[in-house]
């Protein structure tokens, strides 16, 4: 019986200009290029700019997925933004990008799973698809992290970076198989006995503040390996696909010794990894995004590849999406 999938049409991104380097840090905070890189594999990280938005990330991200896919706004009818860092407490940061792109129609809404965020709207974007309820869809990772970062914190502020990707969603009807392309699956999960571990100490509703993120990085990284790999287990599972089969493997890029960890736990090709933590830092929910389209636009990803998608993040919340290009 043929099934209506969620087939990617395009995908950009985008980084602001200003890099900061593991050497810029080791001069602001009591670190080294050589600790940062053996404990996490990151090198270096961009930087917004002042006056340069969440909005404007995501803008030009999505500008750019929109133009890959041949595609204009009257094409999509939904837009959803994935970011812990928005613009405003509200309007939702998908509107401001709505508006943006000369977009006056359908809607626009924000998800806010931290690092996950962009697994969880692929998710959301896919199920308007797949109920006939969205012709085209925007889907947006983008963060400004660095404006939450506690500057003196070394433990936490030489993670972090700021950038934007995006993807459009069209629907395509195909033969229901395992073969199709398109979303095959999406498994989200959450646990909020864990938001002490990783989370922001203010809001609006707490503090009245912004406020600045906290982790207890150890405990972060014992939790994700394991739920992580569960996740992805479950998108194995559910296709009957071994792990042997996935062609390219697209984590959020927190640290380079998860994802080490984790592709050998499943049983993955290093190989296969598609690895950007040392360019991006921790992007959050713009991660996974932007490291598809570093591998989409270098050849490596290929019509017909099986994609695996995973992220795990504050709340603690966390997921997998496996599609084929
Ligand atoms: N430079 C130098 N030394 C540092 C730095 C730094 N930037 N940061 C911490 N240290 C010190 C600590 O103070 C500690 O010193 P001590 O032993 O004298 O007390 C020592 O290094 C070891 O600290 P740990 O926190 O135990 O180091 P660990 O090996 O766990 O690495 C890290 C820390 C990199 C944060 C790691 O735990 C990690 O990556 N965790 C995952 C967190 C993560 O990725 N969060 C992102 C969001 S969630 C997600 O996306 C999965």
């Amino acid at each position: 019986m043929s099934v209506i999938r969620s087939v990617v049409a395009g995908c950009g991104s985008y980084l602001p200009e200003k890099v900061l380097t593991n050497a810029d840090l080791a001069k602001m905070v009591d670190t080294s290029d050589e600790w940062i890189v053996e404990r996490t594999g990151i090198e270096r990280r961009h930087i917004a700019a002042e006056g340069e938005l969440t909005s404007d990330l995501g803008r030009h991200a999505a500008e750019r997925a929109l133009a890959d896919a041949g595609m204009g706004v009257d094409d999509i009818d939904l837009i959803v933004l994935a970011t812990a860092t928005p613009d405003n407490t509200f309007p939702a940061t998908a509107t401001t990008v709505q508006a943006q792109l000369g977009m006056y129609h359908g809607a626009a809404f924000d998800v806010q799973a931290v690092c996950s965020g962009f697994v969880y709207a692929m998710s959301v974007a896919n199920n308007f698809i797949a109920m006939g309820q969205s012709k085209g869809a925007l889907v947006i990772g983008a963060e400004t992290f660095s404006r939450i970062l506690d500057w003196e914190d070394r433990g936490t502020c030489v993670l972090f970076g700021d950038g934007a990707g995006a993807v459009v969603l069209r629907p395509e009807e195909q033969p229901g198989t395992r073969e199709d392309r398109g979303m095959l699956t999406a498994h989200l999960h959450s646990d909020g006995r864990y938001k002490e571990k990783l989370y922001v100490d203010g809001g609006p509703s707490s503090t009245g503040t912004v406020g600045h993120l906290r982790m207890e990085g150890r405990e972060v990284f014992r939790h994700a390996v394991v739920n992580i790999s569960g996740a992805i287990q479950e998108a194995l599972d559910e296709t009957g696909y071994s792990a042997a089969e996935i062609d390219w493997f697209i984590p959020h890029q927190a640290n380079k010794r998860i994802l080490d960890a984790t592709a050998k736990r499943i049983g993955l090709a290093p190989e296969k990894i598609i690895m950007t933590v040392a360019e991006h830092g921790n992007t959050s929910a713009a991660s996974v995004p932007l490291a598809l389209d570093v591998a989409l636009k270098d050849g490596r990803i290929k019509r017909g590849d099986l994609l695996l998608l995973e992220a795990m993040g504050g709340g603690f919340t966390w997921g997998s999406a496996l599609l084929r290009w």
